[in-house]
This record gives C-alpha cells, sequence and structure tokens, in this order.
C-alpha cells in the first residue's frame, strides 16, 4: 500500500494488487465531501438522530468530514462502518487530513480516536457522534439494525465485482430504513441497473470533480 497526493492535495493509498486507489485520484476530500456528505447526509439535513452504515471504514475520511459536518449541530450521530481490511496504524499517521483540511488540535485528536478505538465495541468519540467499527467481509455481515444512510465505497466494480451484485444490494436494501437512502461515488450502467432491480428508486446526480455522475438510491 502507498500513500499518494489526489489533485485536491489531499492523500489516499494505492493498492498495487489492484491497481487501485482509495478514493478519486481528482481529489479525495472533494470527492467524499461531495458523494457522502453533500449529496448522503445533507439529505438528512434536518433529523435529529441520524444512523449511518459505511462500506468500507479505510481511511476514516468520511467518518471524519462527518463528524466535522455535524460537530456543532444537535444531530446525534450514530456511526457504523464496516472494514474487511483495518489498515496499519503507521500509515493512518500519515494521512494529511488534518492539515489539509486545517482543523483544530482537538478536532484532530477526534481524527485520531476514530481509528484508536477498538473494533467492534460502540465508542462515544464527542457528545452527539458514536462510532461502531466492524471488522467483517460484507458478504458475511448480518445485522437487525436498520440505517437512514449508507455510504456504499467498495473498491469498483471493475476491481471488486462480488460487492456489486443484486445480491449485496438487495441485503443492504433490507438494512435501510423506510425512505433510507444509499449513496456511492459509482454510476456505471450496469450498476444503475442492478441497483434498480431490487427495489431502488435511482437518481443520477452529477459527479465530483472529474467524474460526470454519482448514485443517490433511495428505498421506496
Ligand atoms: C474505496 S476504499 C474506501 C475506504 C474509505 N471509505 C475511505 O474513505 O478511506 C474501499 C474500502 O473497502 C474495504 N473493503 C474491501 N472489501 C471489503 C469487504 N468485502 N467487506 C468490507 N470492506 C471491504 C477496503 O479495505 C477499503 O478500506
Amino acid at each position: 500500500m502507498e500513500l499518494k497526493k489526489t489533485a485536491d492535495g489531499s492523500h489516499t493509498l494505492f493498492v498495487p494488487e489492484l491497481n487501485e486507489t482509495y478514493h478519486s485520484i481528482h481529489g479525495a476530500i472533494q470527492e467524499s465531501q461531495h458523494v457522502f456528505i453533500k449529496n448522503g447526509l445533507h439529505y438528512f439535513n434536518n433529523k435529529e438522530t441520524i444512523s449511518i452504515l459505511e462500506i468500507g471504514f479505510g481511511t476514516g475520511l468520511n467518518a471524519l468530514l462527518t463528524l466535522l459536518a455535524t460537530e456543532s449541530s444537535s444531530q446525534m450521530v450514530n456511526y457504523v462502518s464496516l472494514e474487511k481490511f483495518p489498515l496499519p496504524n503507521e500509515l493512518v499517521q500519515q494521512l494529511n487530513y488534518p492539515t489539509q483540511l486545517k482543523i483544530k488540535a482537538t478536532q484532530t485528536a477526534l481524527f485520531n480516536h476514530l481509528h484508536s478505538c477498538k473494533w467492534n465495541t460502540n465508542t462515544p468519540i464527542s457528545e452527539n457522534f458514536n462510532l461502531l467499527k466492524i471488522e467483517d467481509d460484507l458478504a458475511d455481515f448480518q445485522t437487525t439494525t436498520t440505517f437512514d444512510l449508507i455510504y456504499f465505497d467498495a473498491f469498483a466494480p471493475e476491481k471488486q465485482a462480488e460487492l456489486w451484485t443484486a445480491e449485496i444490494f438487495l441485503k443492504i436494501y433490507d438494512f435501510l430504513k423506510p425512505k433510507g437512502i444509499l449513496v456511492t461515488y459509482c454510476a456505471k450502467g450496469e450498476v444503475k441497473r442492478t441497483i434498480k432491480s431490487v427495489g431502488f428508486q435511482l437518481e443520477t446526480l452529477p459527479g465530483p470533480p472529474g467524474k460526470r455522475e454519482m448514485i443517490r438510491a433511495i428505498k421506496n
């Protein structure tokens, strides 16, 4: 795994075995902010409590941006994140998100806590942000908890086809509350058709810099 700078100056990780990066090379922070925060989290701005399921905790960037976006609000966030391959701490320590985002030392401490807290244990990170990181494979994961919002941030379908199947989308459709939504950076035709086929209502939205479109899918 190698650290790599993206076009907005923020880091991503490059996985040589997959020839794939964790984020868009056009800007990791910009992508995450656009896809998951602007078109995901902000959809629920007026909701008192929001429960989020993330597929792929990775660098913790989506969790950090969610925490920062809700920090000065009264919105309560219950954030569950699945990860099959947790990152080694030496790598996490090198990520430049705190400096790129120009956050305060107290906020950097929260980012570190997102990473250092125990797996498979619910942890209050701040007054209004609870985190439960689960070390598991999405293909095996089961839960009776339901969510308002899913951040679907797996590797691209060309690299990881087994996570973009109707079977997987049907399973996570059931994890959503009625009117819950799923957002993802991918907008391939085949993915759109698969997501639609399991019952989602599909919205195609403008993508982040360097990408034409993204998907927001609503549970009917
Ligand atoms: C595109 S990266 C995005 C990660 C993260 N959201 C971020 O911003 O850094 C995809 C993530 O999914 C994880 N992953 C891959 N296969 C998985 C699986 N079967 N179940 C759960 N997580 C998986 C990877 O290890 C990686 O952290």
